[in-house]
């Protein structure tokens, strides 16, 4: 049994410089667990709430002293002196405490952050790291570590929208460590800037994630630049390095068009053009191409991928189980972005994770743009096998402190890396 004797919060600030929320769970024998949540920019629709204070004068309105109160003062006095049997317990109990469906009266970010912070306290009381908390509270044996995508170029709602995509990551196919896999980007990323300075006639500017954002003249420049950079870094495009995108195509979405640049699409010509990228350029997955409320034409969009790249779905899923359900109905994808704050609890979390398993889907765990020097995120994916992991890229100690747990763990548990489907 775990005791919670205390719950504590404290405003903090992210990567962007927004307030955020840190959360401290002591159980009664004196074991303690932090951890902050991360926030998102380019969110889906369907993502349970983020409470946020609304007081102009502050933060633009971003504060979270309301979340912090409700973790200090409502979900404290809920809690404090009940035992929980686990993490599911206690996240049925935060649920039923804020009794809304969308996680609106305590806050999302109150609620993730508490039963973040009681999962590294229970992994305390439990004397296990907290990736082996994870597996357990999935009932799987750990079996991989999962395989990086890591942002190269950025631009959409990440980057002052100088390209409509948002993001272009590099996925080391080829690797077969997370050593490896980060010292081969590091070469791509570094050909990159190279490319950008003589290209571009600009400095290495990065975007939320990491990413480098010249201004592009179009998606496909950068495809191009992202192949340029694989070949100018010694390796083979496609074999030793292929790419994913992140089309977040519901920020261009606008009565049932894309407006993708200087052009107006409807589905069926948005399906074509993806489907042309991909032909065209070693894209192995693409998350987001068509947007969240088209559900219409998702099935059309994974059946011409089928084979070639994963059809991956962030904002049309939204870590909902009643989403994904909806999706495997549809057959509308075949892989799962994974992010904990779109649905609020671990335990919300893993069923979603569930779902997307039994279908036979493939899961990406996923960071946020706006992410704090906390790094559950890597435990988690390599708890619950991920397939991929999509933390930015490699400039930033938010994105570096989950990359850096990722070669500690690796060093740890001598784990074998995911293999990338066909590879
Ligand atoms: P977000 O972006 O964290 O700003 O939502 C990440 C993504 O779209 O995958
Ligand atoms: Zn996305």
């Amino acid at each position: 049994m775990f005791t919670i004797e205390k719950l504590s919060s404290l405003e903090i600030l992210d990567s962007r410089g927004r307030p955020t929320l840190q959360t401290t769970c002591r159980l009664a024998k004196g074991f303690e667990g932090t951890a902050s949540v991360p926030s998102g920019a380019s969110t889906g629709k369907a993502e349970a709430l983020e409470l946020r204070d609304g007081d102009a004068k502050r933060y633009r309105g971003l504060g979270c002293r309301k979340a912090v109160q409700n973790v200090n003062e409502t979900l404290n006095r809920a809690l404090a002196g009940r035992a929980f049997t686990g993490q599911t317990e206690l996240d049925a109990s935060l649920i039923k405490i804020d009794g809304t469906g969308n996680k609106s009266a305590v806050g999302a970010n109150a609620i993730l952050s508490v039963s973040l912070a009681f999962a590294r306290a229970a992994a305390h009381q439990g004397s296990v790291p907290l990736y082996r908390y994870f597996a357990d509270l999935l009932g799987s044996p750990l079996q991989s570590l999962p395989r990086p995508t890591i942002n190269l170029f950025s631009g959409g709602k990440h980057a002052g929208g100088q390209s409509p995509i948002q993001d272009v990551l590099v996925v080391p196919t080829s690797a077969r460590t997370i050593d490896e896999a980060l010292a081969m980007t590091f070469d791509v990323y570094q050909s990159a800037v190279e490319l950008i300075a003589r290209q571009y006639g600009m400095r290495a500017l990065t975007a939320d994630e990491g990413g480098l954002a010249p201004p592009f003249n179009g998606p496909e420049a950068m495809f191009e630049d992202a192949v340029a950079s694989i070949r100018a870094a010694g390796f083979e495009p496609g074999r030793d390095v292929s790419l994913a995108i992140d089309v977040a195509s519901s920020h261009f979405y606008q009565d049932g068009c894309y407006l993708l640049g200087q052009e107006t699409l409807d589905s069926a010509g948005m399906i074509e053009r993806l489907t042309n990228w991909v032909g065209r350029f070693p894209i192995v997955s693409l998350e987001d191409g068509l947007a969240e409320e088209d559900w219409a034409h998702w099935p059309e969009l994974k059946a011409r991928l089928a084979g070639r790249a994963l059809t991956v779905g962030d904002d049309l899923l939204c870590t909902n189980p009643q989403r994904i359900q909806r999706a495997v109905k549809a057959n509308a994808a075949d892989t799962l972005l994974l992010k904990v704050n779109q649905i609020g609890t671990l335990a919300e979390a893993m069923q979603s994770y569930q779902l997307a398993r039994s279908a036979g889907w493939r899961v990406t765990v996923s960071a946020r743009s706006g992410e704090t020097e906390d790094n559950w995120l890597a435990d988690l994916a390599v708890g619950w096998n991920g397939d991929q992991i999509k933390v930015g890229s490699i400039t930033q100690s938010e994105r570096l402190s989950k990359y850096n747990r990722l070669l500690a763990i690796e060093a740890e548990t001598k784990l074998p890396m995911v293999r990338w489907p066909g590879a």
